[in-house]
């Protein structure tokens, strides 16, 4: 199978701006809730927590379309505010649903004796191996030991579903994300995980290893989880470019969010160790197809996908210039240059699906990211300006929010826009 060349972007980063840690999601994992996983993609709360101000009408409801970690929703919580978010991936939603959730004393407790079993089961040296998920080459992620631990696990945490609350295994499920990654074979170097170099590791005292990372995950979340939140949270599957489909029309007050950028990265490339121990994913073919729905997804079969798709002739993406950028590009790989022209056209769909949902008079905060494809630069933030014009917002605005990789060139834009009408 081809796979689309990646753009040279995003390694390490210095911080002109001198805020990068308040813009991105490092500054997350001090907080309660928000550090319950890590995973990348995730922005900041003190950037939502601004974008909040001021506060959104009494009764006035947030949404958030690309909703990935919960970030906005989890903030709106916290603040009172009413949040619907949306997302593509499943499990993304379940994991917003869980982090805004409320929590029983009784569903707690439940979790915290569940928990004590399962340390028991992580520390039996069984020879028999319980059901592993299809991960492509497993053995690369987690050494042989490791493997057998998690899938006691998870297997006691699966025969606990029906007979615990559904509240208290969400609880143990985030838990078990958190011990499955962090035992596994991977570095976070980089924007993306990728396999740690550093060889097989002694297998000596793994199983009390994992306990202990275990017993830790446990009493941090459940601590987290006694924070009452003030604020309603609907999480709801839904595709942005279609979110008349399950959203109300003219309903909401603000947006705040933050699409994929075009940068090549899959979130279900980047999530696939969760998304197949939690059966979220059970195999390639699945795989590929969710990362082909997603926008920007060139993962497995989405990349031979893209070979194929051809635009919409009756929508043209409205930013003078696009074509010869897309030239530009296809000079060096006419693929990539159809990756940038699917990804504007979905977007295009998508913010035409947003201002139907949007009140009038209500804003529009989008934090996006520029890209360079070999010595293309894609101002992503004006292409976002102009769709938003073109479809009706107006008193649109770009801010640089901050550097974001090595490369001079690549910065966070937050790109906001109002609804015309009171
Ligand atoms: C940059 S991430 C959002 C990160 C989020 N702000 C956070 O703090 O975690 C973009 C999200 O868009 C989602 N997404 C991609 N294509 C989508 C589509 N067609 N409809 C809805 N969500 C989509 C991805 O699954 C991903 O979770």
């Amino acid at each position: 199978m081809t796979s689309v060349p990646r753009g040279r972007c995003d390694a390490s980063a210095d911080d002109p701006l001198g805020r990068r840690e308040q813009l991105t999601f490092k500054a997350n994992l001090r907080h309660t809730r928000h550090g319950w996983l890590r995973l990348t993609p995730a922005y900041s709360v003190h950037l939502v927590a601004g974008l909040l101000e001021p506060r959104p009408r009494a009764r006035g409801v947030v949404l958030d379309p690309f909703c990935g970690t919960g970030t906005t929703a989890l903030v709106c919580a916290e603040r009172g505010i009413e949040c619907h978010t949306t997302d593509i991936n499943p499990f993304l939603v379940w994991l917003a649903r869980a982090k805004t959730s409320s929590y029983t004393d009784a569903e707690l407790a439940s979790a915290q004796r569940a928990a004590k079993a399962i340390a028991g089961a992580l520390m039996t040296r069984k020879r028999r191996l319980d059901w592993l998920p299809a991960l492509h080459r497993i053995e690369k992620w987690w050494s042989p030991r490791t493997l057998a631990a998690l899938a006691r696990a998870r297997a006691a945490i699966a025969r606990r579903e029906g007979r615990l609350p559904s509240a208290s295994l969400d609880l143990l499920k985030i838990a078990f994300c958190r011990l499955l990654i962090a035992h596994a074979n991977v570095s976070f170097g980089h924007q993306s995980m990728s396999f740690a170099r550093n060889g097989a590791a002694s297998e000596r005292g793994v199983e009390s290893a994992l306990a202990s990372t275990w017993q830790r995950a446990v009493a941090d979340i459940t601590s987290a989880a006694r924070v009452p939140l003030s604020g309603a949270v609907a999480a709801i599957p839904c595709d942005a470019r279609e979110l008349r489909t399950a959203l109300e029309p003219r309903g909401y007050d603000r947006v705040i969010t933050s699409p994929p950028y075009p940068n090549r990265m899959s979130y279900i490339r980047e999530l696939r160790p969760y998304m197949y121990w939690l059966g979220y994913l059970s195999d390639g073919r699945t795989a590929g197809e969710l990362d082909w729905r997603a926008i920007g997804g060139t993962w497995g079969a989405a990349t031979s996908n893209l070979a194929r798709w051809t635009p919409d002739a009756a929508l043209a993406v409205p930013f003078r210039g696009f074509e010869r950028l897309l030239g530009a590009i296809a000079v060096t790989s006419p693929l990539l240059a159809r990756y940038v022209e699917r990804y504007f056209h979905d977007m295009l769909a998508h913010s035409a699906s947003v201002f139907d949902v949007v009140r009038a008079g209500g804003q529009v905060h989008y934090v996006v990211g520029n890209s360079k494809f070999y010595d293309v630069l894609v101002p992503v933030e004006q292409i976002f300006a102009a769709l938003f014009e073109d479809v009706g917002f107006r008193d649109v605005r770009v801010e640089r929010l901050r550097k974001r990789s090595s490369k001079k060139e690549l910065f966070e834009f937050l790109v906001s826009a109002r609804k015309p009408g009171r």
